[in-house]
């Protein structure tokens, strides 16, 4: 979703701020500008599209000066043109500022400033917040931002500069992520600490209510009453080639290679073979804690919310505790039961979703314990849940969620292996769920390895304008999940049904033309998806089966079949995804889409 970038410091400011801005990229945008005060007053240059449109902008005359902010936006009040870029300025110039997040009374303030004859250039919400400060500007600009956010309902992650109080760059966050950077002599602001990474390791996260200040010589950080806030200083510990390509045409294509490591990574140091068990340090519950569960709501979206569905049938099934899975846009406003015994986990990969943010919050608020499952070290939701376990999955930079997925859903499995072996899961079960999670890595690779197959099947398949995914039992969320996959970077139609479900709708799409994905691994509903292939076939649809061994009773039946290793049915759901997750990447390159920044999507949705 949109970017920040803010710097200030002996540099010239402008490259450095969209060298941030193209590290940003990934997050999905649509128009982009800079604000640097050139020494007279602030100059904005901005530019609808890509950051290579506003490139040529800024080389027709750069704007020069050591001090400024940028942004990429994602469009959500009004189209995504230039004059709705950020940055935004107040109404007499002298103000640029830029917002992520939404003002949500904006309506009604824009009107009084209209009525105070205040002239707007912008379909924006942001621009409200420009001429605020503006009018309560009296000659130091945090005090004006501070001001002004006292009158505004909704969320925001904002950097402000001023031609009146120029050295300085004020920035303030609620709801919406922000930090600053601390380099050698010179401070940055940004949205995401990639943007900045080249230059400092060392960054402070903003929480909500926070507002600081940055400048040449140092920086303060207070509350909106400008009490001084004391905040830590966190080392980020990974490395810029992280968030580059090494040498894959695309960070989906390379994030779904890196998962034998990725699921690797999640596991280091957390399962104990021999006792068919798992060590979570992070979980801030007692045993004692852990046994008194009485049920587990489980709360995320999108792809995250898939694996939620398949952590819901590994806690019913081996710790035998009532789960339910809820949209997080959903749960926070509904009126959930939520007893001092529940638990609520929470599962995002950016840490920062708006929605599933807002639902852990709520369950908080309700007496619920909170467990985050999270990629991104130092994100909200991992600083505010009670514990969690973090995916170390690495940093994703495809907007299509791909090692994210297959992480969250071991993690799932050992906490279920925790809880469940603390509860009656035998040793035996124990250890074999354990070494089956222990040979994921391999079995991944293996998979990988095959990778020209799936090519193959999508050169096959590119042109098909819809697709069914079906599976049963665990798989029925991977369906989901190959579903998702396939739409949302190949813009095909696709959905995912539970496959018998699929005789009550449907299948009555089922032609010649539907290609019809089946995940039929040999499973404990095995026998059931085979009748299910049986109908489909009756109707001709053209079927896609990912399996696990020789079917006698699928002779005939399938047109094409790619088989994965076995494991135990919990974690199918984690070898089957890697050929749907190829399946759908092949087949979007193969379309010529842009695969990594897929339109109108964005990598974090930090807005409701
Ligand atoms: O960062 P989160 O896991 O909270 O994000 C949730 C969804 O926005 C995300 O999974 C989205 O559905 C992806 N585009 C899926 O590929």
């Amino acid at each position: 979703m949109c970017g920040i970038v803010g710097y200030v410091g002996p540099q010239r400011a402008t490259p450095l701020l969209v060298d941030g801005l193209k590290r940003l990229e990934y997050r999905g945008y649509d128009s982009a500008g800079v604000a640097v005060m050139n020494g007279k007053g602030v100059e904005t240059r901005r530019a609808a599209g890509k950051i290579a449109r506003l490139e040529q902008v800024i080389a027709e005359e750069p704007p020069l000066g050591t001090l400024g902010i940028a942004h990429t936006r994602w469009a959500t009040h009004g189209p995504p043109t230039e004059r709705n870029a950020h940055p935004h300025l107040s109404h007499d110039g002298t103000i640029a500022l830029v917002h992520n997040g939404i003002i949500e009374n904006y309506s009604a303030l824009k009107q009084s400033l209209q009525a105070r004859g205040y002239v707007f250039h912008s379909d924006t919400d942001t621009e409200v917040l420009a001429n605020l400060i503006q009018e309560a500007f009296a000659g130091n600009l945090e005090a004006a931002v501070i001001e002004a956010l006292r009158q505004v309902e909704g969320t925001y992650g904002i950097a402000v500069i001023s031609s009146l109080d120029t050295e300085k760059i004020v920035a303030a966050r609620k709801g919406s992520p922000l930090l600053i950077g601390l380099g050698d002599g010179e401070y940055f602001v940004a949205s995401d600490a990639s943007a900045i990474l080249r230059h400092t390791r060392q960054v402070i996260y903003l929480d909500d209510g926070e507002v600081a200040v940055v400048a040449r010589d140092g920086y303060r950080i207070v509350d909106l009453d400008a009490h001084a806030q004391d905040k830590p200083v966190t080392r980020i510990e990974w490395d810029l080639e992280h968030i580059e390509k090494g040498g894959y045409a695309h960070f989906m294509l390379k994030e779904i290679f890196e998962q034998p490591t990725t699921v690797s990574n999640t596991m280091r140091g957390r399962l104990i073979l021999e006792e068919g068990f798992s060590k979570l340090g992070g979980l801030n519950m007692t045993r004692e804690q852990l046994l008194s569960v009485d049920n587990v709501i489980i709360t995320a979206c999108g792809t995250s919310w898939h694996s939620a569905l398949i952590g819901e049938m590994m806690i019913e099934e081996l710790c035998r505790i009532p789960t339910e899975v809820e949209y997080a846009s959903e749960f926070r406003y509904r009126n959930p039961i939520i007893g001092p015994n529940t638990l609520c986990i929470v599962i995002s990969q950016s840490g920062e979703t708006a929605d599933t943010l807002a639902a852990m919050r709520e369950a908080k608020r309700r007496g619920a314990h909170t467990l985050g499952l999270v990629n991104v070290v130092g994100s909200t939701i991992a600083r505010e849940d009670h514990g969690g376990i973090y995916l170390h999955a690495g940093p994703e930079i495809g907007v299509a969620s791909t090692k994210a997925f297959t992480s969250q859903v071991v993690a799932l499995a050992l906490f279920t292996l925790k809880l469940a072996r603390l509860r009656d899961l035998s040793v035996e079960r124990g250890r074999q769920i354990a070494q089956a999670l222990a040979d994921l890595p391999k079995q991944i690779q293996s998979i990988l390895d095959r990778a020209p197959e799936i090519e193959a099947l999508a050169e096959e398949f590119k042109r098909a304008s819809n697709f069914l995914y079906l599976g049963r039992g665990y798989n029925f969320p991977a369906a989901l999940e190959g579903a998702l996959k396939l739409k949302e970077i190949s813009y095909i139609h696709a959905e995912g049904y539970p496959a018998a479900e699929m005789k009550h709708g449907p299948i009555a799409l089922i032609d010649e033309m539907m290609p019809v994905v089946f995940i039929a691994p040999h499973d404990a509903v095995f026998e059931k998806v085979v009748s299910n292939i049986q109908e489909v076939k009756a109707r001709k649809g053209r079927i896609i089966a990912i399996t696990t061994r020789e079917e006698p009773s699928l002779k005939g039946q399938i047109d094409y079949e790619f088989r994965i290793p076995e494991t135990v049915d919990l974690l199918t759901p984690v070898l089957a995804s890697i050929p749907l997750q190829l399946l759908a990447y092949y087949i979007a390159v193969k379309r010529a889409c842009n695969v990594d920044q897929p339109r109108n999507l964005a990598k974090s949705v930090t807005v409701e």
